[in-house]
This record gives structure tokens, sequence and C-alpha cells, in this order.
């Protein structure tokens, strides 16, 4: 991390904070005011250079509905720099999304319920129940808006995918690739095969459509789907693993715990 110039009256910076806890303190104390955060998480400091003032930082760690009480707390000081609007984690919030999406998921339905209630058991397996109301009826009704979990889901994998490419690009040292970028990769490609071979994709790209000959695009589209999509169980289980995986790994990245082995830069 570059120091700031003695002269100079804007300065952007980054470190892990986690690990490094000491440095907004040492910064504060020679003028720097964290104004905001840039789009690639940096801190952006402005130090008035006639008459710095001396800022005094805290770290503060909370969740849940401890975070209103310290906000609510630490308002009156000005030290809530990113708002207060959610009351939990938005780590939280945001797994409602990924999470709709695959209990909804038809291979999971198998997996999950349809397994143990046998309804129905398989193709050509008689019922055990007297009458089969399949999913038409509520709860199971709720698991139509698959398709629209998939709609989000393609939003996310977009957002992953923007995620994966700019972590090649480091604030100081430019392009570099480490085996954390590699992680990244993997994942958001698998996330991809895992999104793209979904049943709801399928038809969106070839469903309702009486003449393939009349749409050669989307009946070429709908066969490279179809192909993904004999390997979704596959797809499903995998990319379970490597969501975790890939958490955990940047996690302990953040955490200081390991450190990010550097391949190119
Ligand atoms: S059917 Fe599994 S994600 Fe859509």
């Amino acid at each position: 991390m570059d120091e700031p110039g003695a002269g100079s009256g804007t300065w952007v910076w980054t470190a892990d904070v986690l690990q490094e806890v000491g440095l907004p303190a040492r910064f504060g104390g020679q003028g720097w005011e964290a104004e905001r955060l840039d789009r690639l998480g940096r801190f952006v400091c402005r130090r008035d250079r006639e008459h710095p003032l001396r800022w005094a930082y805290r770290r503060e760690t909370t969740g849940g509905p401890g975070r209103e009480r310290l906000a609510a707390r630490l308002a009156t000081e000005g030290w809530e720099l990113f708002g207060t609007w959610w009351g939990i984690s938005p780590a939280i919030i945001i797994l409602i999304f990924p999470l709709g999406f695959r209990l909804t998921c038809y291979y999971y339905r198998k997996a999950y319920y349809r397994s143990m209630w046998l309804a129905p058991a398989a193709c050509a397996v008689p019922e055990p129940h007297a009458t089969y109301t399949g999913e038409t009826r509520f709860p199971l009704v709720l698991q139509n808006v698959h398709r629209y979990f998939f709609y989000v889901a393609l939003l996310v994998s977009l957002i992953n995918t923007y995620d994966a490419v700019v972590a090649f690009r480091h604030p100081t040292d430019g392009f570099v690739v480490g085996v954390g970028n590699l992680v990244l990769l993997v994942n958001v490609a698998l996330l991809w095969c895992y999104t793209v071979s979904c049943h709801s994709c399928r038809h969106v790209m070839g469903g309702r459509l009486t003449h393939f000959s009349k749409h050669p695009v989307r009946y070429r589209l709908w066969t490279w789907v179809s192909a993904l999509n004999t390997r979704h169980m596959l797809f499903a289980w995998v990319t379970l693993g490597t969501l975790v995986l890939t958490d955990l790994y940047v996690a302990l990245v953040a955490a200081g715990t390991i450190t990010d082995l550097r391949l190119v830069g």
C-alpha cells in the first residue's frame, strides 16, 4: 500500500481493514477523513492542507438487532458511513435470491420432498395417495415462482461475472492473477452452467413453439440448453460445493488467515 504524499489533499487507499486494525486511526491522526468507498471498495479520503483536523476511527462489529442500536448511538457522531437501512447483514438479505432459486429448482424439489413424500414417486409408479394434485395447490403451487427466480439468478450470475473480472485488477499493481482469481472464475463458470441448464431456461428458449423450423435461432439455443440440462443434477450438487468453498476462500483471505498466492503480476 502506498503512503499518502506529504502535500496531497486527496488520497485513495485500501487495506485488509480486518487485519490492519491500526491503519484508519493512524491516517485519521494525519488528518485524513474517509468520505466514501469507491466502486472498488477503496477508501476515498480528503485532507484540508491548511488546517488539517485529526480524525479518530473506531471499529465496531455487530449483527442483527444490535446493529440498529449501535447505528443510533453512533449516528450523532457521524460514524455510519454507509447507511443503516438494513437491520440484518446484507449477506443474509441477498441469500433470498440464490436460496429461492435452489429451493424451487425442479431437481432439488425431487431431492428434498418428492423423494420423501413419494408424490409422484416416478413415472409409471402407482401413487400411494388416493388423489394426486401435484403442485397445483398451496403450498406447493408456490414452486411456480421458479421461473421468476431464474430471471433474478441470471442477474446474480452477471454480477458474479463482473466481480470475477474486476478481481483481475489490483488497485495498485494493475493486472494480476492469483489463486483467488482462478477460484472466482471456476465458481462463476459452474454457476452459469447450473443457471443456463435450468428447466425454465430451456422453456424460455424453446417453449411454446409449434414449428422449430420457423425459429432456427431459438431452436439452436434450445438444443444447447437441452444438452446442458441433462447434467442439471450434477451442476446442482457441484455448484453447491463450489459456492461454499469460494465464499470460504474469500473470507479466509479477507480475514488474513491465508494469503492469496499471486501467479501473475
Ligand atoms: S430447474 Fe433447477 S435451477 Fe431451474
